[in-house]
């Protein structure tokens, strides 16, 4: 399952592109209001650090819209995927994106159906906003779950991408239902490491060692 950082601020995808973690990157209006600075400036240098996919969304609500700033944002670097929500026009924008060669990521998604939609469209990633659905009272994974179901019955290469990712039990539920991605916050990207058992055996081996006689010369140094 691919990793994606969900967010548009640099320090933060510096930072999990030094752990060594993650695939990708997806933004969405609100991050790249709250990462505070100008679009024209972010985007290029998140497409310009992240090697794999950067999604970055469309803001128009018309299928000839959606297409004209999907073909700009396409041209801002070969690894943007252009993410349009799964409204009429989105679906009828995907349609058009797909057969010029562009990829794109159906967001904002709450229904298999919509997931059946984007990906006759011919949308390379459909992400359904799982914690979002948790929040309604619906169980955010079985959307995922139906989702995955339904691309192997009728061998659609849609990329399931999980979204709205709230804890890192979500990334767990993830990959036990063959999520091709998984795409969450920062917080949640650096919860992933840790167990508290980790740092207290840890701790042992370590205290453990002190007793130890020293290696001169050895490969644990002087
Ligand atoms: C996904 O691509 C979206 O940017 C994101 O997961 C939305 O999540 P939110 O519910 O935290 O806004």
């Amino acid at each position: 399952m691919k990793i994606f950082l969900d967010s548009a601020r640099l320090d933060e995808i510096k930072q999990a592109i030094d752990w060594g973690v993650i695939d990708g990157v997806t933004t969405n209006p609100s991050h790249v209001k709250s990462a505070g600075g100008n679009p024209s400036e972010i985007y290029p240098e998140i497409c310009r650090l992240v090697s794999g996919p950067v999604s970055i969304e469309t803001i128009a609500l018309d299928a000839e819209g959606i297409l004209r700033e999907g073909r700009a944002l396409a041209g801002i670097s070969d690894n943007v995927i252009v993410k349009v929500p799964v409204i009429r026009e989105g679906i009828k924008a995907i349609k058009m994106l797909s057969a010029e060669g562009i990829s794109t990521n159906a967001t904002i998604n709450f229904t298999p159906i919509q997931a059946l939609l984007a990906a006759k469209a011919g949308a390379t990633y459909i992400s359904p906003f799982i914690g979002r659905l948790d929040s309604a009272g619906q169980k955010g994974i079985d959307l995922a779950s139906q989702i995955r179901q339904i691309y192997d019955n009728y061998g659609f290469k849609t990329q399931l991408l999980t979204a709205a990712i709230r804890h890192p039990e979500h990334v767990l539920q993830s990959a036990l239902i063959g999520a091709d991605a998984c795409t969450m916050a920062f917080p949640i990207l650096a919860g992933l490491f840790d167990h508290h058992l980790t740092d207290t055996v840890l701790h042992q081996f370590l205290t453990d060692w002190e007793e130890v006689p020293k290696w001169i010369g050895g490969p644990y140094g002087d």
